[in-house]
């Protein structure tokens, strides 16, 4: 069985990260999410995997490679514009020929894998299988309508939801799909939904099979939903420190210093992880926090945030929190006068000040 990643999108809600950077490489615990996705697909047996990549082709080649990193094989599929997931289907068509496939959203990340859905597919061979999560927002999705147990209608953002099942982004198929996604007709939104070629399945009265799944499941629409997987993730870690802590400092739960990182006269309080030659100087980094590399906490507090690499927050007076700081971003007090606040901050930022 081979899967197929699909790494291309735009990602225009996580504006401005995604001006600069692929959306799947946003990191969730330090870790782009593409390799949450990569590393599921492996531990399901799947070691031989297509990734559609679009605009950000070179960032995702250049990240990934040819997978020998993770002991897979990785193909790269070039998908000429955002047309949709069925469309990349399409495009990938040459590389899954005629085998079962998994596909797989480059920004979703599901909390107990893949491996045991997996299995479930290999062994009841049906047509395609869905998975399916409850959700609050279900206008925000694909949206399935199930009866009696069965999957009756699809319908990809509907406004008006007729249920809370929202499309998880992960899919089996055989190769039927094919045939499906060249009948249907592009949305409103131009894109040939893969919710549509699924429902022509079900039209077509082949077997899609629903599967609801327990744990959660995100997908990284917007910076509130990267915040909330970063904290589900460092939830699941265990303390580990690799760098230094001086004895002025404490560290407190689950706490992840990497190799080369300094903590000195600060309080860290887990989940957190300060990522590699990331220096905490008399500072505070609370729970649900991630530093990447070479990030500079300096006399300031911070939690419930995302630090991206080579950034630096220093002598902050107030708290930072509930924030998503971009690479090479210095946050500091000025001394000169007038006492004031200068920006210089790119486009589609947001600045929340008290
Ligand atoms: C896509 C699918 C949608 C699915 C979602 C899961 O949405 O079209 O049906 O629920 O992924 O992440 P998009 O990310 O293209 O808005």
């Amino acid at each position: 069985m081979r899967g197929l990643i699909l790494s291309g999108g735009k990602g225009t809600r996580l504006r401005p990260l995604t001006f600069t950077n692929a959306k799947q490489l946003v990191p969730v615990a330090n870790k782009p999410v593409l390799f949450y996705g990569i590393e599921a697909l492996i531990q399901a047996g799947i070691t031989d995997i297509g990734i559609v990549v679009g605009d950000t082709k070179d960032e995702i080649r250049g990240a990934v490679g040819d997978g020998a990193a993770w002991g897979c094989q990785v193909t790269y599929i070039e998908q000429e514009a955002p047309l949709g997931l069925a469309h990349a289907v399409l495009t990938a068509e040459q590389f899954l020929k005629d085998a079962p496939f998994v596909m797989y959203l480059g920004d979703n990340l599901i909390k107990n894998g893949i491996t045991a859905l997996v299995k479930e597919f290999r062994e009841r061979g049906p047509n395609a299988q869905i998975l399916l999560a409850h959700v609050p927002n279900p206008n925000q999705f694909g949206v399935a309508e199930l009866e009696d147990g069965r999957v009756v209608r699809l319908v990809e953002k509907p406004k008006q939801p007729k249920s809370d099942l929202a499309l998880v982004g992960v899919y089996m198929f055989d190769s039927h799909v094919f045939d499906a996604a060249r009948a249907i007709q592009p949305s409103s939104r131009g894109e040939l939904e893969i919710t549509d070629a699924i429902q022509r399945l079900v039209d077509e009265g082949l077997r899609v099979e629903p599967h609801v799944v327990d744990g959660w499941w995100k997908d990284m629409g917007k910076v509130e939903d990267l915040l909330e997987a970063n904290r589900l993730i460092l939830e699941t870690f265990e303390q580990r420190i690799e760098g230094t802590v001086d004895a002025e400092s404490r560290l407190e739960g689950k706490v992840v210093v990497d190799k080369g990182a300094q903590v000195i006269g600060s309080v860290i309080r887990g989940p957190a992880i300060i990522g590699s030659g990331a220096v905490i100087d008399h500072a505070y980094v609370g729970p649900y926090t991630s530093v990447g590399s070479g990030v500079r906490i300096i006399h300031s507090e911070i939690e419930h945030s995302i630090v991206l690499e080579g950034s630096a927050v220093e002598s902050i007076n107030d708290r930072i929190e509930s924030s998503l700081i971009g690479r090479n971003v210095r946050i500091y007090k000025q001394a000169r006068k007038p006492r004031a606040w200068r920006f210089n901050i790119g486009d589609n930022s947001e600045v929340g000040v008290h």
